[in-house]
């Protein structure tokens, strides 16, 4: 019943979204994307080189399809035909019924390379898919601004690529797709740069907008190499085989209620099943490492230094930790990630810092505002963060400070010379980092890096 409201409202919500063009809204079923016999050669040294052979695809509104396979299996390929990016050697490919015979006009994509303009701004960046399109300015803005508030970037419009963590460029990435409103949502292996954290905050945050209804597209084709990832997200995972060439191997009904737990038998089962499909044998189990306790102190500018840490790193762990009944082994938790202990203890000391968790032990507890927190949307996580970092001692100074200017404006040569007092160069470049990635995701404060200046967004 539940699921039937929110497929009504996505339905609802996209015929809102698609009411300015001519074609009506795809019902939840219909067929958007096609292959029939689809086959795919490239021109190598020795003739041509076949990749993909006998490809029948459907892809339908309402689903997200997992393109699952190792590296070199064909999965961009296939992704890339059904863009219209490009042509297949024979076969068809079609969009809602058409033959395609270019870019696919249904289709957005989101790259494993984010492949950002590191000359325009967030906002600039998310706004080329429209200019392309020929759309006015002041919508193309509007619709921009849409995209940004709805994928998290809302603080991060002035900002410039470079001066963005992973998680952030990628995320501009979903939104310059989303803005333009696809039926379908093309993913290449869009995680797999980021840092583990940053990938499962990711994620989380783009599946809790599929479930609600709120993703302004109508079907999903992510390609990826990672089973736990196509289990986690997909209602169908194609398992592309790569010998002799690329066919789909088997095609797997993923029918687990969403939100999905990962530690439900029937999660790990299907693990299990898709692992053996591709590889014929059973997971592997690594040996822990440990981890040292931090230090907790009163704190002030001097004592508690910001430790380098991303908002989407150490949301990443705070669901982690959430989806393990709030507490975890920090041994553990840095063998399952993969992290060296050095990358995981910082990402602990922000939580610990925010009030998000506590460490007891070897183990790492959420606090009951880590709780909240890993459970919230984007809007209510970003509440619960800018109420726990404005007590940070380096976010609170510059919170302070900024409104005691005149025009809420400050240099952060002001802040550098503060900090300078209590730490190395390098240090001071490192919290100030992190503090203007915290500050603008909880919304207090924006960054300028062309004056180097920082300015007051909080409402007070
Ligand atoms: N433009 C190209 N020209 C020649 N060979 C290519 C080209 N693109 C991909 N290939 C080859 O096709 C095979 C499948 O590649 P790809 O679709 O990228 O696989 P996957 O995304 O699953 O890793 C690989 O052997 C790759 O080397
Ligand atoms: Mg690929």
């Amino acid at each position: 019943m539940v699921l039937d409201a929110l497929r009504n409202r996505r339905l609802a919500l996209a015929r809102t979204a698609l009411a300015t063009t001519t074609a009506p809204a795809p019902a939840d079923g219909e067929v958007l994307l096609e292959t029939v016999g689809l086959t795919k050669s490239y021109a190598g040294a020795d003739g041509e080189l076949p990749v993909l052979a006998g490809i029948d695809l459907k892809v339908r509104a309402g689903e997200i399809v997992a393109l699952l396979g190792k590296s070199g299996s064909g999965k961009s390929t296939l992704l890339r035909c059904l863009a219209g990016l490009i042509p297949p050697s024979s076969g068809t490919v079609t969009y809602r019924g058409r033959n395609l015979t270019g870019a696919n006009p249904g289709t957005a994509m989101v790259f494993q390379t984010f492949a950002l303009l590191p000359w325009l701004t967030v906002q600039q960046n998310v706004e080329l898919g429209l200019e392309a399109k020929g759309i006015p300015a002041k919508e193309r803005a509007e619709s921009a601004m849409r995209a940004i508030d709805l994928i998290g970037l809302d603080g991060f419009e002035s900002a410039y690529p470079k001066e963005l963590s992973g998680g952030m460029r990628q995320r501009v990435g979903f939104a310059r797709a989303l803005v333009v409103e696809p039926d379908v949502l093309m993913m290449d292996e869009p995680f797999s740069a980021l840092d583990v954290l940053t990938a499962e905050n990711l994620r989380g945050e783009l599946m809790e907008l599929w479930e609600s209804g709120q993703f302004p597209t109508r079907a999903v084709v992510l390609v990826t190499h990672n089973i736990e990832e196509a289990v986690l997200m997909a209602d169908r995972i194609v398992v592309l085989g790569s010998r002799p060439y690329g066919t789909i191997r088997e095609t797997i009904e993923v029918g687990l209620d969403r939100p999905r737990d990962r530690d439900a038998a029937a999660f790990e089962e299907l693990i299990d099943r898709v692992y053996r499909i591709m590889t014929g044998r059973t997971k592997e189990t690594r040996t822990p490492g440990r981890a040292e306790t931090p230090a907790v102190e009163k704190r002030t500018l001097a004592n508690t230094p910001l430790p380098t840490a991303t908002v989407d790193g150490l949301s990443g762990l705070a669901e982690i930790v959430a989806h393990r009944d709030g507490t975890a082994d920090l041994a553990d938790l840095a063998d399952d990630l993969g992290l060296d202990v050095d990358d995981l203890l910082p990402l602990v000391d922000a939580l610990e810092h925010l009030g998000l968790a506590e460490v007891h032990g070897d183990d790492l507890l959420l606090t009951d505002r880590g709780s909240s927190f890993a459970g919230a949307d984007v809007q209510k996580s970003k509440q619960i963060f800018a109420e726990a970092a404005r007590d940070l001692p380096l976010v609170r100074t510059i919170l302070t400070s900024l409104r005691q200017s005149p025009d809420g404006l400050l240099r952060a040569g002001f802040f550098r010379d503060v900090l300078a007092h209590h730490y190395t160069s390098e240090q001071t470049t490192q919290q100030l980092e992190t503090a203007t990635d915290w500050g603008r995701y909880a919304e207090l404060y924006s960054y300028d890096a062309e004056p180097q200046e920082y300015r007051l967004d909080e409402e007070i």
